[in-house]
């Protein structure tokens, strides 16, 4: 008798773009924390939108991160198809956590499972990218493609699509939340529109040492090019304690760390779990000190992405 699939349940990780100096084109996938989505085909065609969380996002698919993503898929699905989701957010929207890319990334996911997989996980990239353009009215892959692809990725391009899956030594995330809020558009509005020479050769030479520092294992060569010189003098302005963070947590042993995505989350590599959690208590230690409330998470890189689980 055949197996009739009756749903799945899609978590998809919280993920960190741009890794500091990479702007729109690095990003690392985190095992913690992550979305969780209740998927099933459905008879008629469309998508239905529900929320298990008390975040009030919209449930119209055009409108939703999720739906956008999903009526871009079945754009290219040659049959008639139809989806219910339901949504339980674990990644605060507006955080820099990748939250509405761990919603676009992961409805796609479950989506191509639940079709027997008929598409690419590029493909899957190039739908979910539509989730990002409702999110910020531009469509990035840095935490699309991680989230998808786990682990470290570089958007070589992103018109065509080139997506390169990066190794990495295995390193320790410690993150924290400030819960104020920074929206991507603000964030990506106040930024300049041109760089000067100086600064992009800079900028450059930290993109290239961060990739062969994950490439070779070299955690030294990672912590000297997680320098930023063109992004986060202009955001960093947005976080409260940012530098205070920035400089305590390196001289607790982290290897460098900023501005995760458009912020406000702050997250910093380490090598070691003990520093790591060290790097926790300053990060508890300027917020409190701030008297902002904040979360923290100490985790680790994912390297599975998004991941499908059957349910009956
Ligand atoms: N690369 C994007 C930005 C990520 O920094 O605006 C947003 O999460």
């Amino acid at each position: 008798m055949a197996k009739v699939l009756k749903g799945v349940q899609v978590f998809a990780p919280a993920t960190v773009a741009n890794l500091v100096c990479g702007f729109d084109v690095l990003g690392m996938a985190l095992q913690q924390p992550q979305d969780v989505m209740t998927m099933r085909l459905r008879e008629e065609p469309g998508i239905g939108i529900s929320h298990a969380d008390g975040y009030d996002l919209p449930v119209e698919p055009e409108k939703n991160v999720a739906g956008a993503s999903l009526l871009a898929l079945l754009e290219e699905y040659p049959e008639k198809a139809g989806f219910e989701i339901i949504i339980d957010k674990k990644i605060k929207p507006g955080s820099g956590l990748g939250s509405s890319a761990a919603s676009s990334a992961g409805a796609v996911v479950g989506a191509n499972y639940l079709l027997g997989n008929p598409f690419t996980k590029e493909d899957l990239v190039r739908f979910a990218m539509n989730g990002e353009k409702v999110a910020s009215g531009v469509k990035h892959a840095d935490n699309i493609a991680p989230c998808i692809y786990g682990g470290v990725t570089l958007i070589q391009s992103i018109f065509p699509l080139n997506i390169v899956q990066l190794t990495a030594p295995p390193m320790y995330v410690t993150v924290v939340h400030p819960q104020i809020e920074v929206r991507t558009s603000d964030a990506r509005q106040i930024l300049r529109k041109e760089v000067q020479l100086k600064a992009a050769i800079k900028q450059w030479g930290n993109i290239a040492g961060l990739v062969a520092g994950f490439l070779k294992n070299d955690y030294d060569l990672i912590g000297r090019s997680l320098e930023d010189v063109i992004i986060e003098p202009v955001r960093s302005i947005l976080i409260p304690g940012f530098d205070d963070v920035k400089k305590k947590s390196k001289d607790a042993g982290a290897l460098g760390g900023g501005i995760s995505g458009s912020g406000p989350s702050i997250f910093m590599l380490s090598k070691e779990e003990y520093v790591a959690k060290g790097v926790e208590d300053v990060m508890i230690d300027v917020y409190t000190r701030l008297g902002i409330e904040f979360k923290t998470y100490v985790t680790m890189v994912n390297y599975e992405g998004a991941k499908v689980q059957v349910i009956s």
